[in-house]
């Protein structure tokens, strides 16, 4: 049997506003993998939204619940994954990330993500005051993690969705 071109899970990781969600798509229409996202996995497992789990269970019970559907999504092939924001920040996830292979770290700078996220009321770490300072913060922090998983890293400013995973999808294949 031929070899497959591509690698079988390719996992976005970045911030929140980074694109994951909307490129992942793009991305599994052009390898022709199949799609998931971390967040909408936990959404329905849970049977309730994300501020909704935030408030109840903390960001600690969402913790659980998103390492739990990461290690679901990674038992599975023929997959782009999207993954939410702060991923990362779990050690046990970063070693499950860094056996998977294939890791697209998708970034942007601050002013991109934040115009990407400000109409959003469904990221409960940016419902606050100051959401610039936030979001300098969670990237300061988080950067160095998304690098040490990554295999390949991706800049997303001011570029459509559709070229991004284009390039992806190229580099990919190369
Ligand atoms: C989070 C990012 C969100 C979601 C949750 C927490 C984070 O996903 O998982 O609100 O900690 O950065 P997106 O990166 O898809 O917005």
């Amino acid at each position: 049997m031929e070899p497959r071109p591509t690698p079988t899970t390719v996992v976005l990781v970045g911030p929140m506003g980074a694109g994951k969600s909307t490129i992942g798509r793009l991305l599994a229409n052009l390898l022709s993998l199949d799609f998931q996202d971390t967040d909408q996995m936990i959404e329905k497992r849970t049977g309730a939204d994300i501020p909704w789990i935030f408030d109840v269970e903390g960001e600690a019970g969402f913790r659980e619940r998103e390492s739990a559907v990461l290690k679901e999504a990674l038992a599975l092939s023929n997959l782009v994954l999207a993954t939410g924001g702060g991923i990362v920040t779990c050690e046990e996830n970063r070693t499950l990330l860094k056996q998977t292979g294939t890791v697209v770290y998708l970034t942007a700078d601050i002013d991109q993500l934040l115009e990407r996220t400000a109409r959003d009321k469904k990221r409960p770490l940016l419902q606050v005051k100051n959401p610039r300072q936030r979001m300098a913060e969670l990237f300061k922090t988080r950067d160095p993690l998304y690098r040490e998983v990554a295999t390949l890293i991706i800049k997303t400013d001011r570029r459509s969705p559709k070229l991004v995973a284009e390039e992806i999808a190229q580099k990919l294949n190369n």
